[in-house]
């Protein structure tokens, strides 16, 4: 195992002890999550807990599902408890960028419906600038070279993310374009402006939407606070 998926399984497992038993969890999506899930599933049998998860993608339901964690339709709870979730990069105000496992849409309905919410994040990850991981914004298929025009008319550089020569497709039916930014300035007057335009469904600029970071860091976990 390498230094970054080590890193990433020590905040993946740390996480699953902020779940305690009763709770209602919203599982994010990634292969900082997977190590979260997988722990949270041994939890679960060792310790006979109730939890309730809600999932924000097909792959995490799956894996959720193949540990016999049950996942419940976001519709089926009244609210969410905790919300645990990997991050592509965010600064020291907590802004993030994610969506690079292109769950960006289904994770910020969720992140939404969290009473709190908690990112768990490698080393790599905290900058002190947002802008070096292509900002991933989710669009819909109908007319999308139109609103690929649109976005690279407010100074972005849209590509359509591609698996393997075949076009990604979102949970959700839709298509995800990742732009090279640059460093952002302000993140949510580019926000705002994103989802201004018609075709775009929703970017992966996460605001104010967490307080909590566990940060891996000289081989152990820090938890930042804001
Ligand atoms: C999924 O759409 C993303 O938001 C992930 O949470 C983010 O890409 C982090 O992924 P890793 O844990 O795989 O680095």
């Amino acid at each position: 195992m390498n230094a970054k998926a080590y890193e990433k399984m020590m905040v993946g497992e740390r996480a699953a002890d902020f779940i305690e038993d009763g709770m209602i969890v919203g599982l994010g999506t990634g292969t900082t999550i997977a190590y979260m899930v997988q722990r949270l599933g041994k939890k679960i049998q060792e310790e006979n807990l109730h939890i309730t998860t809600v999932s924000t993608s097909s792959r995490t339901t799956k894996l959720a599902q193949s540990l016999n964690i049950p996942v419940f339709d976001l519709n089926e709870v009244k609210q969410v408890d905790l919300t645990i979730d990997g991050v592509d990069e965010f600064d020291k105000n907590f802004t993030g960028i994610k969506g690079g496992g292109g769950a960006l849409l289904y994770e910020k309905v969720v992140a939404k419906a969290s009473k709190r919410n908690i990112w768990i994040a490698d080393s790599s990850k905290f900058v002190s600038k947002l802008g070096t991981f292509p900002l991933p914004i989710e669009i819909l298929p109908f007319g999308h070279q139109h609103t690929m025009r649109q976005i690279e008319e407010i100074g972005l550089a849209p590509e359509l993310r591609m698996i393997d020569e075949t076009l990604f497709i979102t949970d959700s039916g839709h298509y995800i374009v990742d732009c090279l930014t640059g460093p952002i300035e302000d993140a949510k007057s580019l926000s705002f402006r994103l989802n201004q335009i018609p075709g775009v469904v929703e970017n992966g600029l996460f605001i104010g939407m967490t307080d909590e970071v566990l940060l891996a860091e000289n081989n152990g976990v820090k938890i930042l606070k804001k």
